[in-house]
């Protein structure tokens, strides 16, 4: 049997951790998070689809594409989290067609700015986990299973 497939998506600025204020995201770059979640992938026996981008439009792709494939997902949507109803609409999309999305965060919003306390993927998710660093995308990948 072949191994399931998980995209793991990452929105904007999310491609400057590592120099991205280190004392909120850590020192870990996104190559770093990468590695981790293809290690942890293995050992889950899941295949990793690793990729990030500053575009919404092309996340929002990405998200369809996770539908056509039938890939479950786990998401750090960055600060399209707070505002994006196109990521959201398309987070939909995901967990009404049967698969689970995972919304994942470095930090947790809740402790930060007044304006990251929303998130407009929350309520579509299948669930979050925030506040754990590069752990809460390994710990994202662990509820898939
Ligand atoms: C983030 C939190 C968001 O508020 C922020 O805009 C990010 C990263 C996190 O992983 O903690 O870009 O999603």
């Amino acid at each position: 049997m072949t191994a399931p497939t998980v995209f793991v998506l990452s929105g904007p600025n999310l491609n400057r951790l590592g120099t991205r204020e280190p004392q909120v995201y850590g020192s870990d770059t996104l190559d770093d998070v990468h590695a981790a979640v293809q290690r942890e992938a293995r050992d889950l026996g899941l295949v990793a689809d690793c990729r990030q981008t500053n575009h919404e439009g092309e996340l929002v792709d990405w998200l369809h594409e996770a539908v056509d494939v039938g890939a479950d997902v786990v998401l750090n949507p960055g600060a399209f989290t707070h505002y994006s109803y196109a990521v959201r609409d398309a987070c939909a999309i995901v967990t009404t067609s049967g698969r689970s999305l995972v919304e994942v965060h470095l930090s947790n919003p809740a402790t930060r700015e007044e304006f990251r306390h929303t998130s407009v993927v929350a309520g579509v998710a299948t669930g979050t986990i925030a506040g754990f660093g590069l752990q809460s995308y390994l710990l994202g990948l662990r509820a898939l299973v």
